[in-house]
């Protein structure tokens, strides 16, 4: 087998490209309604929020600043530990400012909840959450998120920013990997 080819490494498609490009169209029209006439700072969670950080930005049409953030809670593995670190802070400040948290998948939520109320602390306006995909049975800790993309099943997936030990982030769809991948 070739061990550069992607396809043969992938199990299920659970979201395709054009399911998520549709998606985000909807999702930006709703964010820009919402934050009409606000200035809102947009932040993306390193590495996995990256590809829908961008394509998330260019679907907005109001004038948005992005900033972003790297946290880890887990190693090279499937399962969060709840031990957050910072290894990249912000930039900005964000004293009165509107922030929206983008995200790749919300899985346990331990990692957001986390960094929902570190952010909280520093005193913004507002921080609400928009993630791509969400785990609605993986859910240890209840966290309000205003928007979401879709809900998976409580499988590891990867594609569109995640990966399994940094591979795959960049498949353009949501998939689940094949057995043979984790041997
Ligand atoms: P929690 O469990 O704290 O998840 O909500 C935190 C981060 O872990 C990553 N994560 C995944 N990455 N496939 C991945 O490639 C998955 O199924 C998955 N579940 C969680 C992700 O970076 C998330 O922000
Ligand atoms: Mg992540």
């Amino acid at each position: 087998m070739d061990n550069n080819d992607l396809g043969s490494d992938i199990d299920k498609v659970l979201v395709t490209e054009d399911q998520i490009k549709a998606r985000l169209v909807e999702l930006a029209e709703e964010i820009d309604k919402d934050y009409a006439g606000k200035d809102l700072l947009i932040v993306g969670v390193l590495k996995g929020a990256v590809m829908v950080m961008a394509d998330l930005a260019r679907a907005l049409h109001s004038h948005v600043t992005m900033d972003w953030m790297a946290v880890s809670s887990y190693g090279s593995g499937t399962q969060s530990s709840g031990v957050v670190r910072i290894l990249k802070d912000l930039d900005a400040d964000l004293t009165g400012r509107h922030v929206l948290v983008v995200e790749d998948i919300i899985d346990s939520g331990l990692t957001l909840s986390w960094l929902v109320s570190n952010l909280g602390s520093r005193g913004p306006a507002s921080v609400e959450i928009c993630t791509m995909l969400r785990k609605p049975e993986a859910a240890k800790v209840s966290i309000d998120v205003k928007y979401v993309g879709f809900d998976v099943p409580n499988e590891f997936v990867i594609g569109y920013g995640l990966d399994y030990a940094e591979k795959y982030r960049n498949v353009p769809f949501v998939a689940t990997l094949a057995e043979h991948v984790y041997k």
